[in-house]
């Protein structure tokens, strides 16, 4: 059977970073991979992270399944960092959590519910959008469709054209929305117009399907949850996928979660006995280890202020990176403006270098962007800055 199998394309990132580790050039940049990279390049575990390993190594007493929807305590101390412990939708109960593996994990789950028990909804993901996302929704089953977002000719959002899309979209559609730090492009909504991103999907029945997966890396947990909190409005439905991975530094542990928020307690009940079956089914129910280390440090005040200081150290970074960098490529040409990078959020802006340009790169000074022009901030250093924006600046 096996014989007849076509081989699949590379994925277009990971296959970059291949290439990237068999680069023998020692002088390599690599902007390509979407994980924060501290000042000597390295991606650190944090302190909090490890304390709380010491912690669970000694306390933990047996290694038997957790329930579908994982660790009891873990929902509420999810639904406390996204809405702030008084809001209306953590206190009524109207909102449940499930314990996913990653942030890409709750994204499927989200799909797989979405499409089997709304098989007419589809799915309205930006233009750029993450390069997952079609892929996960189409996975699940979903028909994926697109609205304007970036305009690259001014690396700043389509605000008007964003929303002209979204008052055509049909009541019972989803959109997919960035809550912050938009992926690939760094350019996020102001809480203005957050507001009347709300006021449509709020007239027109649209459920919104926040993809949280950097909160903490823009400005500060709050204000990164501020599109959010303006969507959850009272009586309004939404899901959340949210991810670990970039502001816990726990990739490879895979750790999220999906909260499901219905206009009353017994609705939410009733959509998370829905979702256990979409896990159950899928990979029965999450691991351990990432989500003990998150239920632990945001529930202990030492390890929750050790943390908030580690995430603001990594935020300050790459806005500190943005800066040199956009100061730098100025004192280096005047051929192209890179002032806009210093705006955005996050560590993903989308450079406006064409593939040609990525490829020479590439090819002559040993630097890797994706060929989409999009680059990872925090793959820049102090000491590689240099180096690379005199690369950039000689292709241009
Ligand atoms: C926008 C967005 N959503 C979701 C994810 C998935 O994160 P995780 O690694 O937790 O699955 C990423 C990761 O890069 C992302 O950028």
């Amino acid at each position: 059977m096996f014989e007849q199998l076509q081989p699949a394309p590379p994925d277009a990132i990971l296959g970059l970073t291949e290439a990237f580790r068999k680069d023998a050039r020692p002088e390599k940049i690599n902007l390509t991979v979407g994980v924060y990279k501290d000042a000597s390049g390295q991606t650190p575990i944090l302190r909090c992270v490890k304390e709380a390993e010491k912690r669970l190594l000694e306390s933990e007493s047996s290694k038997s399944y957790l329930g579908i929807d994982g660790i009891p305590e873990y929902g509420r101390l999810v639904r406390e960092l996204l809405w702030g412990p008084q809001h209306e939708i953590v206190t009524s109960s109207r909102a449940v959590t499930l314990q996913t593996p990653g942030g890409t994990g709750a994204l499927r789950v989200a799909g797989d519910f979405l499409h089997k028990l709304f098989p007419s909804a589809k799915i309205w993901c930006s233009q750029p959008t993450w390069a997952n996302h079609p892929g996960v929704f189409k996975a699940a089953g979903l028909t994926v469709e697109t609205y304007p977002y970036f305009d690259p000719e001014r690396n700043s959002l389509k605000f008007d054209a964003l929303i002209e899309a979204l008052q055509q979209i049909p009541a019972g559609d989803v959109i997919c929305l960035h809550a912050c730090c938009h992926n690939p492009t760094g350019v996020d909504p102001t809480p203005e117009q957050w507001k009347q991103i709300a006021d449509v999907v709020q007239e027109r029945g649209i459920l919104p399907l926040v993809d949280f997966a950097y909160q903490g890396f823009g400005v500060g947990f709050d204000e990164d949850a501020a599109g959010l909190r303006e969507l959850s409005r009272p009586g309004m439905e939404l899901i959340v996928a949210s991810s670990f991975s970039k502001n816990f530094g726990l990739y490879c542990e895979r750790v999220g979660a999906l909260t499901v928020v219905a206009a009353s307690a017994e609705t939410a009940q009733t959509a998370l006995s829905q979702l256990k079956i979409c896990v159950r089914t899928n990979y029965s129910n999450p691991p351990y280890h990432g989500g003990g280390i998150v239920a632990t440090v945001l529930q202990d005040a030492e390890l929750r202020s050790t943390w908030e200081q580690e995430v603001a150290t990594m935020r300050d970074r790459i806005n500190g990176m943005r800066k040199l960098f956009a100061d730098t490529m100025a004192q280096k040409t005047s051929a192209r403006d890179f002032s806009f990078i210093k705006n955005q959020h996050g560590m993903f802006s989308q450079s406006g270098l064409t593939p040609e340009q990525v490829d020479r790169l590439r090819e002559d000074y040993a630097i890797y962007i994706v060929r989409n022009g999009r680059i990872n901030v925090a793959g820049m250093t102090e000491d590689n800055m240099e180096r690379l924006c005199d690369a950039i600046a000689s292709v241009l």
